[in-house]
């Protein structure tokens, strides 16, 4: 349970709702999650089913209606605003899809840039960077712009990007969505690696049934619950198709309330 410092995120009937004008969107409906430090978990579903809402609520980027997450033993659904701040400094790694590099950096500048608040010290800072940019194959091209390097590439910078504050959990919302199937595979399985290696609670979005596959986990969710899957099920033919788009009334797995 949440006092075994194993656990690096849990969540306990988490509710989350949104106005949409007159209506109410009940998008997580008692959510209970747990994932151990060095798991790597993926999360499945439909378009519109509430992945990225949950992620943003673990991440601390936003706040659940009701129910509890911890965070490294943390009840972070007690913390004030800049408290959030702090936690989500230093717990959380973030990959998502619209968090590209910062152009006019090099990719060891951009390495560096969650650190700049914590004040680390400029050389401590880049050797920590260089280590990072090494580990994730891509010290060669340190002091290039993030134009001249490949997607992989910058894919893994973003990477090491997301390490640097060595956070407790890392959280990825499809990652690979916007790479070929190759270079994506690579990167979950570097992700996997490192997070096994540091022991880190790796959460993944994705669309794609090669990473799926790859998680130690499965879980979907689906009517504001995740349930676990299992990988047979997964990829049986009549099994849930997760790439399948929004729905008629445009919200899968969401009730939506006048
Ligand atoms: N800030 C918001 N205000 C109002 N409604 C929101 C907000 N954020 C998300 N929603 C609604 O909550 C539901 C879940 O959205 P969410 O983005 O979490 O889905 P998702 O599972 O990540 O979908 P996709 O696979 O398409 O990325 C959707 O109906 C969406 O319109
Ligand atoms: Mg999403």
């Amino acid at each position: 349970m949440s006092s075994n410092n194993e656990v690096a995120v849990e969540c306990r009937g988490v509710y989350k709702e949104f106005q949409d004008g007159s209506r109410v969107i009940r998008v997580l409906r008692g959510t209970d999650l747990t994932v151990r430090k060095g798991e790597f978990v993926a999360i499945v579903g439909a378009s519109g089913s509430g992945k990225t809402t949950l992620l943003n609520l673990i991440g601390g980027l936003d706040r659940p209606t009701s129910g509890t997450i911890l965070v490294d033993g943390l009840d972070i659904t007690q913390l004030d605003d800049d408290e959030m701040s702090e936690m989500r400094r230093h717990k959380i790694g973030i990959l998502f899809q619209d968090q590209h590099l910062l152009p006019i950096f090099t990719a060891l500048e951009n390495v560096q840039v969650p650190m700049l608040l914590d004040e680390v010290r400029r050389k401590q800072r880049e050797a920590r960077a260089m280590e990072l940019l090494k580990a994730v194959g891509v010290d060669h091209r340190a002091h290039h712009m993030p134009h001249e390097l490949s997607g992989g590439m910058r894919s893994r910078v973003a990477l090491a990007r997301a390490m640097a504050n060595n956070p407790t959990v890392l959280l990825c919302d499809e990652p690979t969505g916007d790479l070929d199937h190759k270079i994506g595979g690579e990167i979950i399985r570097l992700m996997k690696d490192l997070a096994k290696k540091d022991r880190r609670a790796v959460i993944v979005v994705t669309h794609d049934p090669e990473v799926a596959r790859m998680a130690d986990r499965i879980l979907l969710l689906r009517d504001g619950v995740l349930v676990e899957e299992l990988v047979t099920d997964f990829f049986r033919p009549s099994g849930i198709d997760v790439s399948a788009s929004r729905d008629s009334d445009g919200d899968a797995g969401s009730a939506v309330e006048g």
